[in-house]
């Protein structure tokens, strides 16, 4: 014990290594539960930046072991990049360990990811073109290739023969694209065999066994809530689930063992890739937020869509993972403004909605309310206490949590791993 699920509270990008450095060096494991590498964490330390899409955040801490589990689809090409990267740079990698069942993006899945999209025109969802929807897709549908498959070449061979049986159809007669063949894709997964081997483990069962013997294991949520396949905006969200219980189903943790759910959520929101965002902000003060922000996506580059904090969605996250802390981030980005709206509920076609709208065409239709909080002009990068901060960012924190249903344990004022200020212990 304990079991912490960290998850994003909006449609991703709140700063999740911000939640990771509070709890630093208290933890044993970190565990990556579901999506690919079409995540990202910056991660800040010292002068260094570390852009990590696949690997948990938890790599770069000495003395952690890294998990990537079950529920999460494995570009291995990727995965070896990335390590070859870090172990460049001098970061230990040598304790990550792999679920032998957690499954493979193939080249044909990435192909048709993009291709998918391109044929959807107006309608497309924005993906990360990684090759995670397919991913999933044929997990679901029982076609996938996982990574224990590696190990046995005659499976890997049948299984990569079924799957591309129907891909290649796809790809030739709908999307006009050549067929791909048996061999190359078996080939690619065989090249990285005796790298992978040493790495896969029933991660499962080594987490717990780690708290049984009073280990701190950390469940670290890729993407966020509303991206959540179950919970987020369908059909604008990504294949897995973000959300607490994707944490459990994604490690093979039990939901009995989890302790605590700290949700990340940002002092305003962003979004990238296509979907409704009621607060959303098409003028110049989302050119502001996006430039002070830095909002840029860390896996595509893509200029992330911004706006006001929306504590509908912030509710909505508190009771759908059932949030016991928020880390509440970018705050001093919100710096040198007059006045800072915050929405409070929806107006849909006449009606406020103070809950998140049961249909997707009503959350189409939704309008944001605004309750305005008064800014502060000071640069609150070097506050490090709450006491310390002008006193109406204390009252927007304030705010905030008493809006969004949970309370708010820590605050990241800037990018730096000591930019935090810290109101409560994430592991007591
Ligand atoms: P996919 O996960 O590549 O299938 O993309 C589906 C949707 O999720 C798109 O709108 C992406 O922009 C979004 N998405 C996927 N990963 C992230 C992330 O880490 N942060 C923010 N948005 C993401």
């Amino acid at each position: 014990m304990p079991a912490i699920v960290l998850l994003g509270a909006q449609w991703g990008d709140e700063g999740k290594g911000k939640a990771t450095d509070v709890l630093g060096a208290s933890v044993d494991y970190v565990v990556k539960y579901n999506g690919g590498n079409n995540a990202g964490h910056t991660v800040v330390i010292g002068d260094e930046k570390y852009a990590l899409h696949l690997l948990p955040s938890g790599i770069l801490t000495p003395g952690v072991v890294p998990v990537i589990g079950n529920g999460v689809v494995i570009d291995l090409g990727v995965l070896f990049e990335e390590l070859d990267g870090l172990d460049a740079r001098g970061v230990d990698t040598s304790r990550l360990l792999v679920s032998g069942s957690a499954h493979l993006i193939a080249p044909y899945h990435t192909v048709i990811d993009k291709v998918a999209e391109r044929f959807l025109g107006k309608a497309r969802l924005g993906t990360t073109g990684r090759g995670i929807g397919p991913t999933y897709a044929d997990k679901i549908s029982r076609v996938g290739v996982r990574v224990q498959d590696v190990f046995d070449e005659k499976i890997l061979r049948q299984k990569v023969e079924g799957a591309l049986e129907q891909k290649n159809h796809l790809l030739v007669k709908v999307y006009n694209r050549r067929a791909i063949t048996v061999d190359e894709v078996v080939d690619e997964f065989l090249g990285h065999v005796e790298r992978l081997r040493p790495m896969v483990t029933d991660t499962a069962l080594v987490l717990s066994r780690a708290l049984d013997e009073g280990r701190t294991v950390l469940l670290e949520g890729g993407q966020a809530t509303q991206l959540d396949v179950d919970h987020g905006t369908y059909p604008f969200v990504t294949s897995s689930n973000p959300t607490a219980g994707g944490a459990c189903t994604g490690s093979g943790i039990p939901p009995t063992r989890i302790d605590r759910v700290v949700a990340v959520v940002k002092a305003y929101t962003t979004r990238v890739g296509s979907g409704p965002f009621p607060t959303e902000l098409l003028d110049d003060e989302g050119e502001r937020l996006r430039r002070d922000g830095a909002e840029f996506g860390t896996t595509t580059g893509r200029p992330r869509r911004c706006g006001w904090y929306d504590a509908v969605v912030a509710r909505y996250a508190a009771r759908i993972n059932g949030v016991t802390d928020f880390v509440l981030t970018k705050l001093d980005v919100l710096g040198g403004r007059e006045r800072i709206p915050v929405c409070v509920a929806y107006d849909v076609d006449g009606t406020r909605h103070d809950e998140m709208p049961m249909t997707q065409t009503d959350f189409h239709h939704a309008r944001p309310v605004y309750e305005e909080l008064p800014g502060w002009d000071e640069d609150i990068s070097g506050v490090r206490s709450l006491e310390d901060l002008p006193k109406t960012a204390q009252e927007y924190i304030q705010a905030l949590e008493d809006m969004s249903a949970a309370p708010i344990s820590a605050v990241g004022v800037g990018p730096g791993r000591d930019q935090t200020i810290e109101i409560r212990s994430l592991l007591a």
